[in-house]
């Protein structure tokens, strides 16, 4: 069956996009008849869908090879309209395709949620030695953790999608975190919205994230010690 490549926008998501193309903005991104929005949305899609194989691949050849999953979970998404618009004119890009291609790299967007923190430098290293995966940027907040506390290791690459005539390289972007860095991000990212606190509030729980993100990178060392001493004695064992 050929892959049919559809589009998962919703009627209300429909109705936004032509209200946003029929504004002068985007009138641009309606005259681009090659490549309409959708299709470029569906090529992201199918990126998303590559990047996870290799992950799964990944997970599948070290289980076997380390007698446990390193990867915990695997979450994807698409950049939503709202949010990619609103990067667009920070941005101060021009309303179209091309600009938004060449200038937005988190489209398409994989987190790797792994077990332990060396996990992440095992897998990202495997990843980014596939002969198909051009790096174009590396993050490393987890050697050097933002200011608030936020570690991740990110990567921003191009990796090809094979269509019926032709091969494109579409860009992604590639989260990689422990359980303990996942569950800092996703708390502080729903905290951060909160509004109604004082500036000298918001200092202080400012302070209480950063060492609680300071605590969670004790648990990942600690942990991953315990990991490593179980192993040894196994080791030692057979
Ligand atoms: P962009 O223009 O948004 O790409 O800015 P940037 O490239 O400086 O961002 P960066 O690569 O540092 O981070 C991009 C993504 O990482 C965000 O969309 C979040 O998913 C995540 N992230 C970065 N900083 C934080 C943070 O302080 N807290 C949380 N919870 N997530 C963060
Ligand atoms: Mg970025």
């Amino acid at each position: 069956m050929p892959l049919q490549i559809q589009s998962q926008l919703s009627p209300l998501q429909h109705e936004k996009i032509k209200r946003e193309l029929l504004s002068d903005e985007f009138i641009d991104l309606a005259k681009e008849k090659t490549l309409p929005i959708e299709t470029l949305m569906a090529y992201y899609r199918c990126v998303i869908m590559e990047i996870e194989t290799k992950f799964f691949v990944l997970n599948e050849e070290l289980s076997l090879e380390y007698d446990r999953n390193p990867i915990e979970t695997i979450k994807t998404r698409l950049k939503s309209w709202d949010s990619l618009i609103k990067k667009m004119r920070k941005k101060n890009l021009p309303m179209n395709l091309t600009a938004l291609e060449e200038n937005i790299y988190d489209v398409a967007g994989i987190r790797v949620i792994c077990s332990f923190q060396e996990d992440i430098y095992r897998l990202a290293e495997s990843f980014l030695r596939q002969d198909d995966v051009k790096l174009i940027e590396i993050k490393d907040y987890i050697k050097n953790p933002k200011p608030n506390g936020y570690r991740s290791l990110h990567l921003i690459v191009e990796v090809p999608i094979f269509l019926q005539n032709e091969t494109r390289y579409m860009k992604a972007e590639v989260q990689f975190r422990t359980i303990a860095m996942d569950f800092w991000a996703s708390l502080e990212h729903k905290l951060r919205y909160k509004k109604n606190i004082s500036d000298a509030d918001a200092e202080i729980l400012g302070d209480e994230l950063l060492k609680c993100s300071q605590m969670s990178a004790e648990l990942d060392l600690r942990m991953q010690n315990v990991k490593n001493k179980i192993a040894a004695a196994e080791k030692s064992k057979k």
